[in-house]
């Protein structure tokens, strides 16, 4: 496969930039010689995600709620909209605040983008499918929500933002593009966001029993973070409105990455299952064709790459304190 396409930017907005996916992409468009203006609440981000960018020429944070506001001086030619709480932990535990990310949040976003004439790209996401009844997703399956469950929160939120975002291409002419992401994972998560894979990674590295929910035969689908970046900046290049999948095809159940991680990781750690959290879906597992056919796009670094230097990282942020 040949390489994504790809586009020079001038100056791109990045709401949510100090998250795990926000931080990364900041990272790539700084590397590809965008000016970038980060704006996050620092709700779920850290800080230090970006404080090795805050030296970098053209690199601007800005703390503000983009539910509230988006305080931008200067105009932009991308808006990556990507604020929002994305693991399940921190969605329960901040419910209204992700609901207005993905309605209000959105439509600032989007207000931006269409008055500055600019490339918008919402972050979705797989849980869109919800539990799906097929495997693997196509973007035009339409998925199985629960609309009063406890993740409904995330999904609906989520769900809504592609209807805003279609609405305002179709009304203003806006220039969207809905990127759909499955799990991703790599340095920079937070090891106790709740997620699998940093979860694993630091009880396994502790020396702890490694928490698989249910019998763990329930699947994901991992991503390395470097791909789902490529995978984004190629879909905001591409002038695609989607939706389109971003995710690594390649499905795993939650007992064998468990194992996959202890053995990677050279612990001696067991596991130990507990309860399975309400609507977690059975299966995950999307389906990339277009994102192959349409932006050339499609994932390199294996799990156990991605997985290694993923556990690299956290035994070094541990020994840093
Ligand atoms: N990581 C994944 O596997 C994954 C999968 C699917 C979709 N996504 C989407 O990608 C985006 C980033 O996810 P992540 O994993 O980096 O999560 P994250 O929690 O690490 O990052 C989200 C960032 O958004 C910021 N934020 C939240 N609400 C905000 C608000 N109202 N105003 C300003 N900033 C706000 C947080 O402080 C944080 O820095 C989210 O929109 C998420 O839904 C992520």
């Amino acid at each position: 496969m040949s390489s994504p396409i790809s586009r020079k930017w001038e100056h791109a907005v990045v709401t949510g930039g100090a998250g795990f996916v926000g931080s990364h992409l900041c990272k790539a468009l700084l590397d590809a010689g965008a000016a970038v203006t980060c704006v996050d609440d620092l709700s779920t981000g850290r800080p230090e995600n970006v404080a090795p960018l805050l030296d970098r020429p053209g690199f601007t944070l800005v703390q503000a709620d983009v539910s509230q506001e988006l305080p931008v001086r200067r105009r932009p030619d991308l808006v990556l909209h990507f604020a929002s709480p994305a693991s399940p932990a921190d969605y329960l535990r901040l419910p209204l605040h992700t609901m207005e990310a993905g309605s209000a949040g959105t439509r600032n976003a989007l207000t931006l983008a269409h008055e500055s004439e600019a490339r918008f790209v919402l972050a979705s996401t797989s849980e869109v499918y919800g539990d799906p009844q097929q495997n693997p997703q196509d973007e035009r399956y339409w998925g199985n929500v629960n609309p009063v469950g406890p993740r409904s929160v995330y999904d609906e939120a989520k769900r809504f933002g592609e209807a805003l975002t279609t609405a305002h291409a179709e009304t203003y002419g806006t220039d969207t593009c809905i990127v759909r992401l499955f799990n991703t994972y790599g340095p920079g998560m937070r090891g106790h966001d709740g997620r699998a894979v940093p979860t694993f990674v630091r009880q396994a590295l502790a020396g702890e029993p490694l928490t698989v929910t249910g019998d763990g035969r329930q699947t994901r689908s991992l991503c390395y973070v470097d791909d789902t970046v490529a995978g984004i900046l190629a879909a905001a290049a591409h002038g695609l409105r989607g939706p389109v999948n971003i995710g690594n095809p390649s499905e795993i159940s939650m007992l064998a990455l468990a194992r996959l991680v202890v053995a990677l990781a050279g612990s001696s750690s067991e596991v130990r299952y507990i309860e399975r959290p309400v609507d977690d879906p059975a299966v995950r597992c999307p389906d990339i064709t277009l994102a192959r056919d349409k932006l050339g796009w499609e994932p390199r670094v294996g799990a156990e790459e991605g997985l290694r230097r993923t556990i690299d990282w956290f035994r070094a942020e541990a020994a840093r304190g």
